[in-house]
């Protein structure tokens, strides 16, 4: 049922306030004489210990799953202290890549019966890794296959983009990070801010959603280009790829999401007035090099739109060159939530205004259970 809305990924892009209090629903507490702040994952709950000792997490999936687990990266390698690295499911299986027995092997799926994923769970339990699912689907295979897990509750999900799934996967992961932190006097302040956040994530994504009119506006400019990039570094370098998946996927515009850092190493020679980019430069500890990337790229004549924290359009546009996207700042680690959205009303209204298929797009199947 798509309500008022014209088409599921619509729908699903507006109900993401909803869908995240859903999944933080019983698993986020606050209060209490003590005033204690804690994370309640109970299909974790006897299993942290393993995950803690093992030598490395290894965060597995495909497409959209996958860059939600890139996006979480950072917080849980800096809260767990266990490294952190990441597989492309395909990827992992083509090199029968090293998983071992001290590994906590993710695997991050919105159907929980996508193939690839499937296959390199199968493939991690036969090399004695001990398996989590993060899924939205009670009952799917790879809830029912691995040793334990989290179920995102984000509720069902019919666009073939999705959208409400990655943000509620986002959610999670940052929950599992404060969940396998331990609660140091050092980590306190942090790991409060984090919760703190993490109630208040609905309000802000409500207040991205107003974006609505001025994506369309954007994507009205945007829609003859051939061509999209998309420029993030550190926690929102995953929101570069996911908000360039988006636009591929449903706009069937060419879209590229590429790390910052890596600009001057080759993408650098794309740079003319013509092509659009869109740099994420809001407020974290890659500020300022983001501010020199967007520098570069003005010397260079760039097509630059720069998507910032609300109030700093000065700081990243000098002289008022080129366009803003401005969204709220939150939370550093949850940042990505609130950057994508904008990038996934562009997409819609992209797909719309070139008349393309919305939710079905072409070619493609919400859940890919061949490989
Ligand atoms: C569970 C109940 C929820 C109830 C709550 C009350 C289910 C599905 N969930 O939620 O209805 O309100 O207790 O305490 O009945 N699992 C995997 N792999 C996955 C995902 C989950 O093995 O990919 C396992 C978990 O380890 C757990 C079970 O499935 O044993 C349920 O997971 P989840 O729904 O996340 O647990 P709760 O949030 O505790
Ligand atoms: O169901 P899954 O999360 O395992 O699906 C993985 C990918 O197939 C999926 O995210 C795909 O990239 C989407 N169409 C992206 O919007």
């Amino acid at each position: 049922n798509k309500g008022n809305y014209e088409h599921y990924m619509q729908k699903e892009i507006h109900e993401q306030p909803e869908s995240l209090k859903t999944t933080m629903r019983g698993r986020l507490i606050r209060g209490g004489s003590c005033k204690a702040k804690t994370v309640l994952l109970g299909g974790l709950k006897d299993h942290f210990k393993t995950i803690r000792r093992s030598r490395r997490i290894v965060f597995i999936g495909c497409g959209t799953s996958y860059n939600a687990a890139l996006a979480a990266r950072p917080i849980l390698e800096e809260l767990s202290g266990v490294p952190v690295t990441m597989e492309i499911a395909s990827d992992l299986l083509d090199r029968q890549g090293p998983i071992y027995r001290e590994d906590t092997a993710v695997f991050v799926s919105q159907s929980g019966e996508t193939a690839d994923t499937l296959q390199a769970l199968e493939y991690a339990l036969e090399n004695g890794a001990l398996c989590v699912g993060i899924t939205n689907t009670v009952g799917s295979a790879i809830a029912r296959h691995t040793h334990c897990g989290v179920h995102i509750n984000a509720g069902a999900e019919i666009g073939v983009a999705s959208t409400k799934a990655y943000t509620s996967q986002i959610v999670v992961m940052a929950m599992l990070a404060l969940a396998i932190g331990g609660d140091t006097i050092s980590s306190q302040t942090r790991r409060e801010a984090i919760i703190d956040g993490l109630f208040d994530l609905p309000n802000k994504v409500r207040e991205v959603l107003n974006l609505d009119q001025e994506m369309k506006d954007l994507a009205k400019l945007l829609i003859a280009e051939q061509s999209l990039l998309m420029f993030g570094r550190g926690y929102n370098y995953a929101t570069a790829l996911e908000g360039a998946l988006k636009v591929k996927e449903v706009a069937l515009m060419h879209s590229e999401g590429i790390l910052a850092g890596e600009m001057k190493h080759g993408p650098l020679a794309l740079v003319d007035e013509n092509l659009p980019i869109i740099v994420i430069a809001t407020r974290d500890s890659c500020f300022s090099k983001q501010q020199s990337v967007i520098q570069q790229l003005h010397a260079r004549k760039g097509r630059v739109i720069v998507m910032c924290s609300k109030g700093e359009a000065v700081s990243v546009c000098p002289g008022g060159l080129g366009r803003v996207i401005e969204v709220p700042h939150v939370e550093d680690c949850l940042q990505p939530v609130i950057n994508v959205v904008p990038l996934q009303l562009l997409a819609y209204h992209l797909t719309v205004l070139r008349g393309y298929n919305v939710d079905q797009p072409r070619n493609l199947a919400k859940s890919v259970t061949t490989q």
